[in-house]
């Protein structure tokens, strides 16, 4: 079932008008989930606000009758400087999951980034679409995990896989906690509540099969619900991880590889030398350290540590087209972004999601023309003011 008519869409002008149709979509506890970062989120909060600091100051008497807001982001062209974001469990949100998010992204020729703790399988979402699709991996203790999710990624035809490296353990998500999201979910009759005001999603969710971690059901023997899943995740990330097991991915997958997570110039300076396609800037959206930085923040220093020898991709905070034109003037080839085609998924799967395209693919031609720039590529620190 799906009860979103496309004209409630059509009046969602931004994406937090999308936020607002998915909190009165998703169970709270859900919402929560997607929406909230680590402790006092202060780090979620200023991943948004960074951008202010900065002003976009238009050029005129340019000839904008031809806009480009296309690209090209490891080795693919793009229509837009858009990627989507890893993001594990999306069918939590809507049953669709990826069966959205993928064909929504393919349709928009922006690359998806598929989660390793994703709700449909490498395989699945190989088929699901023609467009760009990477692979978000992490270094497993058990280095078989690596190896098999690699090849599984070559076979179904990914073109980029991207290495997570901020996740030793999960943040300290207090909404979560608060809210009692925990695996297995324990039916208290506050979630229960929660859930039946949201009928439509309460409906899909009983009428279709648990969502759980597809890539790795059929590796663990025994009980495979997502609760034990989840803690075998947790207990496979590496603790110890180093560049030497970069190193090792990078020769394994023999492919474009952006390294994700990186806030440090020395971190990115190295990325850049060992040969890494892409850092992508980013503080996984402020839910695993809090205070961390805001990735808009450290993206002038990261870029000058690059210096041109690998693309680099900000990630975090993004909800508006004059933020990606901000991250472009700073240096960032194109931005990723978690949580807004996710609201797009709560609001209206596919349909909603696609919404979210529109909407910053249509602010950013539109932002685009009045700053008096004809073609992304031309964006840089001429179109920029920063306040402090
Ligand atoms: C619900 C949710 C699940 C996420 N799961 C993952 C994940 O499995 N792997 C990963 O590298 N990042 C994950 N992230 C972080 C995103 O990839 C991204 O860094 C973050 O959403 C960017 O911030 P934004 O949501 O403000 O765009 C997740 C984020 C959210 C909101």
């Amino acid at each position: 079932m799906d009860s979103t008519p496309s004209k409630v869409l059509a009046k969602c002008h931004n994406i937090d008008d999308l936020r607002s149709l998915a909190q009165r979509k998703v169970p709270k506890l859900l919402f929560d989930f997607m929406d909230g970062g680590a402790e006092d989120e202060v780090a979620l909060r200023r991943s948004r606000s960074g951008f202010d600091r900065y002003q976009l100051v238009p050029h005129n008497f340019v000839d904008v009758s031809k806009i480009n807001i296309s690209t090209e982001v490891m080795g693919r062209k793009i229509d837009a400087p858009l990627i989507v974001s890893p993001t594990g469990l999306p069918k939590l949100f809507h049953h669709t999951g990826e069966e959205s998010l993928v064909p929504a992204a393919g349709k928009h020729n922006i690359p998806y980034t598929l989660s390793s703790a994703s709700s449909t399988s490498i395989e699945g979402v190989g088929n699901l679409s023609s467009g760009p699709k990477w692979f978000q991996i992490y270094v497993w203790k058990d280095r078989a995990i690596v190896r098999d999710f690699i090849e599984r990624c070559k076979g179904a035809g990914f073109s980029a896989l991207c290495l997570t490296i901020d996740v030793p353990i999960t943040g300290n998500r207090e909404r979560d906690v608060r809210n009692g999201l925990a695996m297995p979910l324990k039916m208290t009759p506050t979630i229960a509540f929660d859930m039946l005001r949201k009928p439509a999603w309460l409906y899909n969710a009983l009428t279709h099969p648990l969502p759980t971690l597809a890539n790795l059901v059929d590796r663990v023997e025994g009980d495979t619900s997502a609760a034990d899943l989840s803690r075998y995740t947790e207990e496979q990330l590496d603790k110890a991880i180093s560049w030497d097991d970069a190193a090792e991915m990078k020769e394994q997958w023999g492919g474009p590889l952006g390294i994700k997570g990186v806030l440090r110039a020395e971190d990115a300076d190295r990325a850049a030398e060992m040969g890494f396609d892409s850092v992508i800037v980013s503080n996984h959206g402020g839910r695993q350290l809090d205070h961390s930085p805001a990735p808009i923040d450290v993206l002038p220093e990261i870029a000058e540590a690059v210096d041109g020898r690998c693309q680099i991709i900000l990630d975090g905070g993004v909800r508006r087209g004059t933020d990606v034109l901000k991250a472009l003037c700073l240096g960032a080839t194109a931005c990723m972004a978690g949580r807004p085609y996710l609201f797009g998924l709560g609001a209206g799967g596919q349909a909603g999601v696609e919404r979210a395209m529109e909407i910053l693919k249509g602010e950013i031609h539109r932002d685009l023309m009045i700053l008096g720039c004809a073609d992304v590529k031309d964006l840089g620190p001429q179109f920029l003011r920063r306040i402090d």
